[in-house]
């Protein structure tokens, strides 16, 4: 049985899709399945923003197969660790949650890197073209500490 991680925004656009795309390049398929999805439902069925498929492009990293979903409880069920990109996204999700083991799925995602400091990766959306950098870089930290843990964990 794969590891299953889903990483969430609010649109399932910019940055839980490099989220999923950077954490999915660390990780060996056969073992891990890394999926994402929003806690909106304005860009279901749509592709990722064409920034963050660019910034991903950039670094060698293809997200334009992807498509937008929208968090449903039924996540609950189907993943083993839940990464939320900022604390709305954490209480959206938490209030979703049937009850305590669901809850304790659910991680701020950059307290990996800034442990129990609960950073948010700030919202690019409607920011300069450089928000989509440095959500991409701090992305990429959050995820190779991820990925080697679930490594150690799951080998
Ligand atoms: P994301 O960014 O949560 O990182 O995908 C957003 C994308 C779209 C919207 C908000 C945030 N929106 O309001 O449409």
């Amino acid at each position: 049985m794969p590891v299953k991680i889903l990483m969430v925004c609010l649109g399932n656009i910019c940055r839980s899709p490099l989220a999923e795309g950077l954490l999915q390049s660390k990780l060996p398929r056969e073992k891990f399945i890394v999926d994402s999805a929003g806690t909106g439902n304005w860009h279901v069925g749509k592709q990722p923003d064409a920034r963050s498929i660019a910034i991903a492009k950039l670094n060698g990293l293809d997200i334009s197969c992807q498509r937008g979903r929208h968090f449903s409880k039924k996540d609950f069920e189907e993943y083993h660790y839940i990464y939320v990109m900022d604390s709305s996204n954490y209480s959206d999700v938490i209030s979703l949650a049937p009850n305590s083991e669901a809850k304790s799925k659910v991680k701020m995602i950059l307290n990996e890197i800034f442990p129990g400091e609960n950073v948010d990766v700030p919202d690019p959306y409607f920011g300069l073209e450089n928000g989509f950098a440095n959500v991409y870089a701090m992305l990429d930290e959050a995820c190779d500490s991820i990925a080697q843990k679930l490594i150690a964990k799951h080998f």
